[in-house]
């Protein structure tokens, strides 16, 4: 290791030696934040023209750092800008390559910022953009969702608790159900969309900075709504990527809860529904095999995203004001949860629509599960029996039913009065599985016009986004 003074850092001047090769390595975060650099650029675009505008850069010194960015951008683009670990990270590998493009105006970009702000700044422009294209991932699938839903309000299929069969309920209305987790995961996104969007430029080091600069002019170039208020704040402040993760956490629950019941349709034991084969894969033993793999792994990778959401709350965790090295340490795990939901989103909303519902399988595990015993409970209530009475008459003829193989539709009405003499030939009618779901005919219920009316309006909210 050499100990001699190291004269390419940009903040080399108070230091008598050069750096430890390993400790550099260690703080260096330029193989992982260099996936920022389109947005470092852009802050340092809009931070320039506001010198500019103030009349700190003159129009001349502002030509040269805008050529010269523009160069740095292509050379990023056409991959020939040399990352460098010694220049730690993004904004000081792209601010040296500008020095080293148009010299000493280069050193002028720096004015009145810091690498606290600008890091701030770029994480905030990297987030936003990728909840814009989650945000319309989400949307897709919820389409699909919805589509499906359209499709099948009339399937029916058993409703569960507990695992066991519970009540005739139509597919379409399970879908839907879907949807709506998938109607919070959008809104609470937007939440977060619209806390992050303040731009914390200017803040610099910590304190703000003595030159006359104009931070609604950088914020407005940056699409930001307005610039956050406390410098302090702003360079510590890192709510945004954990409420982010939170947003993550909650989504991966959900989509890992749907996986969990396409994994379970698609066995042998439902049979419910089929994936078409381009999401499923085959078993190297086993020829009969075709695995639902894309459901299954998105199941699993809520554990990677919670375990983000906890990295990060951890990370902040105690920290006093304002900057600290500790921050560096947000970025892994916020870029893996971005990473990590966009691909979920994105297999689902492939997924869903290629969904081919096996009704008839359905209708059958409906009928065989004593999935209108409640029906029956309430025709003899309507026949004036106390609904606890009612309960009791209803569980001695399913008990009947478990013994002698039948469904309660499947007795003479002879058998059924032997439960109860008010029991008459109208009874057949609600003992039908069809007769069940049009009977739950209320805002929120099963009935097949009450969840095509729900469909319409689902679409509509995605309608207004
Ligand atoms: N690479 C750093 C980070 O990700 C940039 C900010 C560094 N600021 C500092 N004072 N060392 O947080």
């Amino acid at each position: 290791m050499s100990k001699e003074k190291d004269t390419s850092k940009l903040w080399g001047g108070r230091f008598s030696e050069a750096t430890d090769a390993f400790v550099q390595r260690f703080t260096a975060s330029v193989t992982f934040d260099q996936r920022m650099a389109a947005e470092d650029i852009a802050g340092s675009l809009a931070h320039a023209r506001m010198l500019h505008s103030v009349g700190v850069l003159s129009a001349q010194e502002l030509a040269e750092i805008e050529a010269g960015l523009a160069q740095v951008q292509q050379e990023i683009n056409e991959g020939s800008l040399p990352w460098s670990i010694e220049l730690e990270d993004v904004h000081m590998n792209i601010e040296a390559r500008l020095t080293e493009l148009i010299g000493i105006t280069g050193k002028k970009l720096h004015t009145g910022r810091s690498r606290n702000d600008q890091v701030a700044t770029d994480i905030r422009l990297h987030l936003r953009a990728a909840i814009d294209t989650i945000a319309a991932e989400l949307t897709r699938l919820q389409q699909g969702t919805i589509g499906l839903a359209e499709a099948n309000t009339d399937t029916i299929m058993p409703g569960f608790t507990h695992l066991q069969t519970a009540q005739p309920v139509v597919f379409g209305h399970h879908l839907l159900a879907w949807n709506e987790m998938l109607e919070r995961d959008y809104g609470r996104l937007m939440d977060c969309r619209a806390r992050l969007n303040q731009s914390p430029l200017g803040a610099a080091a910590l304190a703000g900075t003595t030159y006359p600069i104009d931070r609604a002019h950088t914020a407005a170039a940056l699409g930001f709504d307005k610039p956050t208020e406390n410098s302090l704040d702003s360079v510590s402040d890192r709510d945004f990527a954990i409420e982010f993760c939170a947003f993550a956490a909650l989504l991966l629950t959900h989509l890992s809860r749907m996986s969990e019941e396409l994994v379970l349709w698609t066995s042998a034991q439902f049979n419910f529904i089929e994936l078409p084969d381009r999401f499923c894969t085959g078993s190297s033993i086993m020829p009969q095999k075709k695995n639902p793999d894309v459901p299954e792994l998105v199941r699993g990778k809520v554990g990677r995203v919670n375990g983000h959401l906890i990295s990060l709350l951890t990370l902040m965790k105690s920290q006093p004001l304002a900057y600290n090295k500790d921050n560096q340490e947000d970025k892994e795990p916020l870029f893996d949860t971005i990473d990590t939901v966009f691909d979920c989103l994105r297999a689902f909303a492939d997924m869903v629509p290629a969904i081919r519902p096996r009704a008839e399988a359905m209708r059958e595990a409906a009928r065989r599960g004593f999935s209108t015993a409640t029906d029956l409970a309430d025709y003899l209530v309507r026949q004036g029996l106390p609904f606890r009475d009612a309960h009791e008459v209803v569980g001695k003829a399913v008990a009947h039913g478990v013994d002698s193989g039948q469904d309660l539709a499947e007795m003479s009405l002879d058998t059924l009065q032997g439960f109860c003499a008010d029991i008459g030939e109208d009874v057949f009618a609600v003992l039908t599985l069809e007769g069940s779901v049009a009977a739950r005919d209320h805002l929120g219920g099963t009935a097949p016009a009450q969840v095509a009316a729900a469909a319409g309006r689902a679409r509509a909210r995605l309608a207004e986004r």
